[in-house]
């Protein structure tokens, strides 16, 4: 027998994860890496943060065991989780009209949710922002939806279309499942105002959506709290809605695959069905979680002292984003490139599209080995004091001829 390739041409590489090979097997040394979406330091490294180094520290002490966790985690991680997600006082946490399950990472988090959705009998048609990150319709077409998309960004590619995005999903058939991304939208950095996440909250209610918040990046834009902006649209009273959280960014525990699947509904008892098919949903595609990376952030969110410390840790890596966005838009506007370039500034997250063409991006790479992303997706973290220069000098080189 043999295997059921329909050819044997191979697949194409992840648009991203690829670029990275390509990186690694460039020899020109002014290369510079802006593709990926992973935090490093000035020094280019991505380090493990010290109140993720103290918590291993404990947990090595306490020698615990190996044994398989529940299917949906550890109780007290998902209550930490929980609470990080909405607030202690919030009242999704009084009424306990929600359930949480640890996942692998936030890309678990977002499978578990399609399945669990397909399997509950939910309509198979998702929404999903233009653009957005590439994972996403992978991610719900491989487990079985049929995707839309509705328009995001204006012509400016700077700030929310809110009258056509909002138009759009007040198209969609009652029941359909909507992806909307919490904060810091990857590509591009421009996140809905309140006034949007409102109306946003308002559609949903009309049109009876299903809104699924992808929230890969909490803390990483302007704050723990500040980036859980979209709540006061969406976490109403009785709306029924799916958190993906993802603790790879601002806990920097990329390859420990940490995250949560958290299902708000609308009283205690729906939580407890919908966490019972949740539980299916997880036996059947992994079993159960790994334990180190979600012990780590147990532990973390756990204590008092360690819990200052990883928001010092968080609050390093965000006001330094923030910084080279400042850095950025200057050296940009210094150097005349043409452009509108201020609103980066205040956008969030670690991503900001500089709104280049196919080609432009290709020459980026070809003649100035400098790798981005899409539509000139750029990882802000990735500048440093010493790249920067050539970075901006090779946007403007493509930009102007
Ligand atoms: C928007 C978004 N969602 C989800 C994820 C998934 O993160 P992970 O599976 O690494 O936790 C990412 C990672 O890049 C992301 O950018």
């Amino acid at each position: 027998m043999a295997l059921p390739l329909r050819s044997l041409t191979p697949a194409a590489p992840d648009p991203i994860l690829g670029l990275t090979e390509a990186f690694k097997a460039d020899s020109r040394p002014e290369k510079v890496n802006l593709s990926v979406g992973v935090y490093v330091d000035d020094s280019g490294v991505t380090p493990v943060i010290p109140s993720v180094l103290e918590a291993e520290r404990r947990l090595l002490e306490k020698a615990g065991s190996k044994g398989y966790l529940p299917i949906d985690g550890r109780p007290a991680y998902r209550e930490a989780v929980r609470d990080l997600v909405f607030g202690a006082d919030h009242e999704i946490v009084a009424s306990g009209r929600s359930a949480t399950a640890q996942t692998p990472g936030g890309t678990g988090a977002l499978r578990v949710a399609a399945d669990f959705l397909l399997q509950t009998g939910s309509s198979k048609t998702i929404w999903l922002s233009e653009p957005t990150w590439p994972n996403h319709p992978q991610i719900f077409a491989m487990a079985g939806f049929a995707l839309r998309t509705y328009p995001y960004l204006d012509e400016s590619g700077r700030r929310v279309d809110s009258d056509r995005m909002l138009g759009t999903l007040g198209s969609a058939t009652p029941g359909d499942v909507v992806l909307l991304q919490g904060s810091c939208h990857n590509p591009s950095g421009v996140d809905p105002d309140p006034e949007t996440w409102a109306a946003t909250g308002e559609v949903v209610v009309e049109r009876e959506l299903l809104p699924i918040v992808d929230f890969a990046y909490q803390g990483f834009g302007f704050g723990l709290r500040e980036d859980a902006d979209w709540q006061a649209g969406l976490a109403r009273p009785g709306l029924e809605f799916l958190v993906c959280s993802s603790f790879s960014k601002n806990f920097a525990l990329y390859n420990e695959r940490v995250g949560a699947l958290t299902v708000v509904a609308a009283d205690s008892g729906r939580a407890a069905s919908a966490l019972s098919h949740l539980k299916i949903a997880i036996r059947s595609n992994y079993s159960n979680p790994p334990a180190h990376g979600g012990d780590i952030v147990g532990t973390i969110l756990a204590d008092a002292a360690l819990r200052v410390q990883w928001e010092v840790d968080l609050a390093g890596m965000r006001n330094r984003i923030l910084g080279n966005r400042a850095a950025l838009v200057d050296s940009l506007l210094a150097a005349g490139v043409p452009g509108d370039w201020e609103p980066i500034r205040r956008q969030r997250g670690m991503f900001a599209l500089l709104g280049l063409s196919a080609g432009q991006v290709a020459r980026l790479r070809d003649e100035f080995a400098v790798y981005v992303v899409g539509r000139g997706r750029i990882n802000v973290a990735g500048l440093t004091a010493a790249n920067l220069p050539h970075v901006v000098a090779s946007v403007k080189a493509v930009i102007e001829s």
